[in-house]
């Protein structure tokens, strides 16, 4: 196993040059890329690592937006959030993802820590759910146990549009529970949960079957294909001998027309996976979720049986991104492979949030702005100390007020003022400190006017008042 995680000598190291363009492309418009060469090795800027990357102040509304909604879905439909480690023993993974996986073979950040212990940066969370499932004894719960959880995952893959080395997932996981109404549900729920942030989707569903039935169709498949060896592309011709089903996957274009005439799973399925699988469809009518069946739809986790299914973006499904929103199913092996009670069912789905953000962008979601009341203009030392205490008395009450105490001119304070878009300045100077007033500037007409300190918040508040029925919008906070 070590030999296979040294990343450094893994062979998809390189990217070809549209990768890279897309890669490149998915840069934040405002990062300025400063003259690097010009300086000697040692004085360079330390870079990011391909495949990483910041999330910078100007993305985090839209990574807010659908925070607050997964929050606000997983509340609703009863799921409990739980954190898990980003390291794990690599074997957790090797056990469950599957030795003749991608992500094992080729993806893992895989390394012995200082004790000698062999460790991973997660590549998923299914995994790691399902092993805080069974060392917290969560089988002693009433079931199902519905957990969520927000957080990175590490794949060490080519990095383009939508792919990253460290990359977010949303995921549910529902365990203890084979009902196939479960299966519909978490795709019911993915499917609003989406449609919230404005994103309209459409699942990609199959079902493996069980372990047994799915061994039946692999040396079907492996046999079918053995017999067009010839026409294979190279990576093919690997799986033929490693993992059959994986040739479903292949995007090489020698091997479609040889797919569409591939024997399909949902022919070899056992009776009550096929009723299983009816059921969760029924389901799905039911509840008008958009779904197409494919029937090549493998995925690349190995814990997975019955129901499989892939988030796309509707009218994406494949041809644009060839990237999917989420994915996920039943997984009623993983537990017990985990030393847990035999038999525990188990079905789950994750999204990944980076590319549910592009998608969001591509729809134009609307966005929060959050829109400033005041800004605070000060002048002298006195002004500044004051303004210290003003300032908490704002926020206290529910007014958003910017300042600039680092700043001394009044100029530079006020054309912060304007850049901020605040509708009023709160100017204090060293005479209104004395007199105990504040002069408040209607930013838009340059009407000043000198009231009491003391009274400041009150009157701000019944201008904001007037202000907002006057342009018919609302005010963010509560009227004094
Ligand atoms: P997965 O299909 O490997 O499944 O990943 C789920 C989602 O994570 C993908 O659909 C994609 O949106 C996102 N994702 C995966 N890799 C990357 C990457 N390199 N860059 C950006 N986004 C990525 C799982 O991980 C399963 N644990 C899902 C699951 C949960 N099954 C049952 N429960």
């Amino acid at each position: 196993m070590g030999k296979k995680n040294q990343l450094a000598a893994s062979p998809k190291a390189k990217a070809t040059v549209s990768s890279e363009e897309a890669w490149e492309e998915e840069k934040p418009k405002t990062v300025v890329v400063p003259p690097v060469v010009s300086l000697p090795k040692g004085k360079r800027p330390p870079e990011l690592l391909r495949g990483f990357r910041d999330i910078l102040p100007e993305e985090q509304p839209s990574w807010q937006v659908l925070r607050n909604a997964v929050r606000e879905m997983a509340e609703a439909y009863g799921f409990e959030r739980i954190d898990l480690p980003i390291l794990e023993h690599e074997e957790l993974f090797v056990r469950t993802v599957g030795k003749q996986t991608d992500i094992i073979e080729k993806e893992m950040y895989a390394f012995e820590d200082q004790g000698g212990e062999r460790v991973v940066l997660r590549p998923e969370m299914t995994a790691s759910a399902a092993r805080a499932y069974v060392n917290h004894g969560m089988l002693n719960l009433p079931q199902p146990v519905k957990l969520y959880y927000v957080g990175p995952n590490f794949r060490y893959e080519r990095p383009q549009a939508g792919r990253y080395r460290q990359h977010y997932q949303i995921g549910f996981e529902v365990f203890g529970s084979g009902e196939s109404v479960m299966d519909a549900q978490l795709m019911v729920m993915v499917f609003h949960l989406l449609k919230s942030v404005g994103v309209e989707t459409v699942m990609r569903v199959n079902s493996i079957g069980t372990p047994a039935a799915r061994q039946t169709y692999r040396t079907e498949l492996a046999s079918y294909y053995r017999s067009h060896r010839s026409v294979l592309c190279e990576d093919c011709k690997r799986r033929l001998l490693k993992n059959p089903l994986r040739m479903l996957d292949c995007k090489a274009e020698t091997c479609q027309p040889l797919k569409e005439e591939a024997p399909q799973m949902l022919d070899w399925l056992d009776e009550d996976s096929k009723t299983h699988f009816m059921q969760v469809l029924e389901f799905l009518d039911e509840a008008s979720v958009s779904y197409t069946l494919d029937p090549y739809l493998v995925r690349g986790l190995d814990y997975y049986n019955r129901t499989v299914f892939e988030v796309w973006s509707a009218g994406d499904q494949g041809e644009r991104s060839q990237s999917s929103l989420g994915g996920g199913g039943r997984y009623d092996g993983l537990v017990e492979l985990l030393g847990g009670r035999e038999g525990t069912p188990g079905c789950g789905v994750a999204l990944g949030m980076e590319r549910v953000i592009l998608a969001m962008r591509e729809v134009q979601a609307p966005l929060p702005v959050r829109k400033i009341d005041a800004f605070f203009a000060q002048l002298g030392d006195a002004a500044r100390r004051q303004g210290l205490r003003l300032f908490e008395e704002c926020r206290q009450s529910g007014l958003v007020v910017r300042e600039a105490f680092g700043k001394s001119a009044l100029k530079a304070q006020l054309e912060l003022a304007a850049k901020q878009e605040a509708p009023y300045a709160l100017i204090l100077g060293q005479k209104e400190v004395m007199d105990g007033t504040i002069i408040i500037r209607d930013m838009e007409s340059g009407a000043q006017e000198i009231v009491n300190a003391g009274r400041v918040v009150s009157i701000l508040k019944k201008k904001l008042e007037t202000r907002s029925i006057g342009t018919g919008k609302a005010v963010s906070h509560t009227a004094a």
